[in-house]
């Protein structure tokens, strides 16, 4: 196991507060919340963000390329599109200053020292539902069309969900039903082709700044602009409420790795 190293004198990080430091030929986030000290690899497991440029909460630091949030007490990865601890180092203070060592892995390591406790491999995500639920749309004021995932007949939203399992994350490779970024659907006919429909599709993103926003819009009007009872696709993107990893399904989350 490594040994500790001094990496800054206590008075020189206030509280709360962060800095950057060396240890050994890695560059490591310092945090220093509380009264106690922290540190993690600086680098997002997302697409390798600089940590501490980040923006501090609490025990929270913000990656600024994307905005995944990461615990500094342990590593974990809690928001995407963030979806694996970076590694958690450990950490004491000893004759005015700050040593670190470090672990060889997220999770690794002896025991905890002045709050650097292990990092779990896969953030802990609450599941509570799927997406939010959107009202089966009726075409043509008659009763709402019901047809199993699949099934041929008159479009309806259940069947525009399914196509739209066809797009898929480029960077998580899950697609973005499952991923609970669909918050409704709705269909009407088309102002302009009669006989075909509208298609309006309330779509959010991971993050504000969501790299894959405008292939994912694409793709959506692509996949379900293919259908021939469709004029035209408009994607309408909705940042309220939030995305949150609890909207993501099972199947998701297993893809992900996430337990
Ligand atoms: S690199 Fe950190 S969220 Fe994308």
């Amino acid at each position: 196991m490594a040994d500790f190293l001094r990496v800054a004198d206590v008075s020189e990080i206030p509280d709360p507060g962060k800095t950057l430091v060396d240890v050994d030929g890695d560059m490591v986030a310092l945090f220093h919340v509380g009264g106690v000290f922290y540190a993690i690899d600086d680098v997002c497991t997302h697409d390798g963000g600089p940590l501490a440029d980040g923006e501090l909460r609490d025990h929270k630091i913000s990656c600024p390329r994307h905005g995944a949030k990461f615990d500094i007490r342990t590593g974990a990865a809690l928001s995407m599109p963030a979806i694996r601890s970076t590694r958690a180092h450990d950490v004491k203070v000893e004759d005015g200053g700050v040593w670190v060592r470090l672990r060889a892995e997220a999770g690794s390591g002896g025991p905890p020292l002045h709050g650097a406790v292990s990092a779990p491999v896969a953030a802990p995500l609450p599941v509570t539902s799927a997406a939010v639920a959107a009202p089966v749309p009726t075409v043509g004021g008659g009763s709402p069309a019901v047809v199993a995932p699949g099934e041929s007949g008159p479009l309806c939203e259940d069947r525009v969900r399914e196509m739209l399992k066809e797009v898929k994350d480029p960077e998580l490779f899950v697609n973005i039903v499952d991923l609970g970024l669909i918050y409704g659907v709705t269909l009407s006919p088309s102002a302009d082709v009669p006989g075909k429909l509208h298609a309006a599709i309330d779509m959010t993103m991971t993050s504000p700044a969501c790299p894959a926003g405008p292939q994912l819009i694409a793709d959506t009007k692509r996949c379900v602009g293919a259908s021939p009872e469709v004029a035209a696709v408009e994607v309408r993107i909705v940042m309220e409420p939030p995305w949150t990893p609890d909207r993501m399904t099972d199947a998701a989350r297993d893809q992900l790795g996430i337990f």
